[in-house]
C-alpha cells in the first residue's frame, strides 16, 4: 500500500539525482524556492521505501496574468514501478495542497517524455519547445484549475 508523506527537501535529493539528473550532482538537485515558506515536498513510500517524489511551489509564470499560480517540479518515480498510478497519487496530493492555498493555475516544465502523463491530468501544452541544459527538450504545460 502506497503512503504519501510531506517530506523535507533533503529527502528528495537521491530520487532527484537518480531519476532526474543522473549525470549531475546533488548540488544540481537543489532548486530555487525549495525552502520557501509555501513550498512542499511529497514522497511516496512503498514498504517504507521512498519510491517517488514531487515538489510544489507558489510561482508566477510570465505567460499568465494571475498571482495564484503554482509550479509542479521534480515529479519522479523510480524505474520498474511506473505505470501503477503512483505518480498520479503524488500529483493529486500536491495539487490538492495548491488548491487549498488558492491556486488558479498549476504549471510545469514538462520533459517531452512526460507530456502524456501531464495530459492525462488535464495539463495543456503552452508555447514552443525549449531546451533545458544537460536535460533536453521541454514544454510548458498549464492546468486551469477551473476547467475539468
Ligand atoms: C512521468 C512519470 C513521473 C509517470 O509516473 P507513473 O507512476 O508511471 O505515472 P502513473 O502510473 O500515475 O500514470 C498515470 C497515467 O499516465 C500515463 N502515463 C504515465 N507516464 C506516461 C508517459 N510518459 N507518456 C504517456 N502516458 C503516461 C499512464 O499510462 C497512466 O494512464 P492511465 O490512467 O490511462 O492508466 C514517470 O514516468 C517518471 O518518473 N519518469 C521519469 C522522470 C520524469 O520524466 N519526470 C517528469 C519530469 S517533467
Amino acid at each position: 500500500m502506497i503512503q504519501i508523506k510531506n517530506i523535507p527537501v533533503e529527502k528528495t535529493y537521491t530520487v532527484r539525482l537518480n531519476v532526474l539528473r543522473p549525470h549531475q550532482s546533488i548540488s544540481d538537485c537543489q532548486y530555487d524556492g525549495d525552502t520557501d515558506e509555501l513550498t512542499k515536498h511529497f514522497g511516496a513510500y512503498l514498504d517504507n521505501k521512498l519510491i517517488g517524489i514531487v515538489s510544489i511551489y507558489k510561482s508566477k509564470i510570465k505567460h499568465i496574468d494571475d498571482k495564484n499560480c503554482w509550479q509542479i517540479r521534480a515529479m519522479a518515480i523510480i524505474k520498474n514501478i511506473r505505470k501503477k498510478g503512483y505518480a498520479s497519487s503524488l500529483l493529486k496530493v500536491a495539487e490538492t495542497y495548491a488548491l487549498k492555498n488558492g491556486a488558479n493555475y498549476i504549471w510545469c516544465n514538462a520533459r517531452i517524455s512526460a507530456i502524456g502523463f501531464y495530459e492525462k491530468h488535464n495539463y495543456k501544452l503552452y508555447g514552443d519547445e525549449f531546451n533545458v541544459k544537460d536535460i533536453g527538450p521541454h514544454y510548458i504545460m498549464i492546468k486551469d484549475c477551473f476547467v475539468d
